[in-house]
């Protein structure tokens, strides 16, 4: 933990003391902390003992130095942001977006991992409102040390006591070496659909909205990778932190992808590229008659095999969006383009495309196989950069 930079946020709960000695804890190991507070947390512990643990200047105000925009240079030099202990009040803010003081701004402008540590009485933390909150968060990548289950500053016992320090440390330790696993590495991300145009206002594309390979991208350039998305036409904003090319047609997500490929340690074709155009492209937009129309469609680039014939040393992810025989297909398909390994999902019944939750099983070699499960898109793009980065070190 030695140089690693911690970004520690106290609310205001009784557990508030033990944020503390975890400080120590952290400062003994030789992490740089700086701490956060909010207005309730200082009612529960002094801003004096977290200044003379950390040897740093401890923040609880939006307004102190706001020439310094203290909400936003934070959350940069940190690499982690951990919440101990997390309030009910605090997860409820962020699961609704709310910036009304350093410690909520901060968090809603990370792009560092948060980690957070709930601590509550066990009717706060059961309750439906908590438990939906933290479920938001969850789907949209928080990370979390869960409270343990004991005697509680109510007398009472039930769950909702703070994580023991070793299990927060240990969680810490995951997503540090978590922030520094793809380091020196280059990812290249294809994403998103592509459009065939027929006119200038007409085209053929399908569904796909670039929403896994944002949060492929997103997550690994968290890893510390040097990230490059060629993303297709999409409503979605480009993720910060990663260099994008936004191309339109299934040829010029070709020629940008084989540009960036090589050299590249990890190659992802997540996008859903049109295997077909138009053969022709009107340069006005065509009349309507009262006649049928036969447009006649030619093969676009394959950008999977090509980059596949020359990939070199890098690894190869293909996705394989299918609607029946999903492993069959795609473990031909995987075979056919050289790919190293393949995320299949059902995209049967417009499943998958543009919904917030997908599911993947990535397959590799000729039996490798492993279930990734339904989930979030955030949280499928770490659990699919875990086990591909497990691949690649095998
Ligand atoms: C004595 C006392 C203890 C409290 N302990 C907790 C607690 O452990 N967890 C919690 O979620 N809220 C606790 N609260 C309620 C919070 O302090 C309250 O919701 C506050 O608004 C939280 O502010 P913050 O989230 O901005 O720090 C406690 C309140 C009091 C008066």
């Amino acid at each position: 933990m030695i140089g690693s930079r911690v970004l520690l946020c106290v609310t205001g709960g009784v557990a508030a003391y033990k944020a503390a000695a975890l400080t120590s804890t952290l400062v003994q190991r030789g992490a740089i902390v700086d701490v956060i507070m909010t207005g309730e947390a200082e009612r529960f512990i002094g801003p004096l003992t977290f200044s003379s643990l950390t040897a740093r200047p401890v923040y609880t105000s939006l307004w102190d130095a706001p020439e310094r925009i203290p909400h936003i240079r934070l959350v940069r030099e940190a690499q982690v942001a951990l919440v101990v202990p997390a309030t009910a009040n605090v997860i409820a803010k962020l699961a609704a977006g709310i910036a009304d003081d350093l410690l909520t701004t901060a968090l809603l402008a990370a792009r560092i991992p948060v980690l957070l540590a709930p601590a509550m009485n066990d009717a706060m933390y059961r309750n439906a409102a908590t438990q939906e909150n933290l479920r938001r968060l969850s789907e949209r990548g928080y990370a979390f040390v869960d409270p343990e289950s004991g005697f509680l500053a109510e007398r009472e016992r039930g769950v909702g006591r703070l994580a023991s320090e070793e299990a927060i440390l240990a969680a810490l330790e995951t997503t540090l070496a978590r922030t520094q696993s793809l380091a020196g590495k280059r990812v290249l991300i294809t994403a998103g659909p592509t459009r065939e145009a027929f006119d200038p206002v007409r085209f053929v594309s399908n569904p796909a909205t670039g929403e896994t390979g944002m949060a492929l991208a997103r997550e690994a350039a968290l890893r510390g990778a040097d990230v490059t998305l060629v993303l297709g036409p999409t409503h979605l904003d480009a993720p910060s932190g990663v260099r994008t090319l936004r191309v339109r047609s299934a040829e010029e997500m070709h020629a940008a992808a084989l540009e960036y490929a090589a050299g590249t340690d990890l190659v992802i074709a997540s996008a859903a590229v049109s295997d077909w155009r138009p053969e022709t492209q009107e340069a006005q937009k065509r009349k309507k008659g009262d006649a049928d129309l036969t447009v006649r469609m030619v093969r676009t680039p394959d950008i999977l095999a090509s980059i596949g014939a020359q990939k070199g040393s890098s690894f190869l992810v293909a996705f394989a969006a299918e609607t029946e025989n999903h492993e069959q297909n795609a473990r031909e398909k995987l075979q056919r383009k050289h790919a190293d390994a393949i995320a299949v999902n059902d995209v049967s019944n417009e499943r998958g495309w543009g919904a917030q939750r997908n599911s993947l099983t990535l397959l590799w070699g000729t039996d490798g196989r492993c279930e990734l499960g339904e989930a979030a898109k955030p949280v499928l793009a770490a659990r699919l950069l875990d086990a591909v980065q497990e691949l690649m070190c095998s």
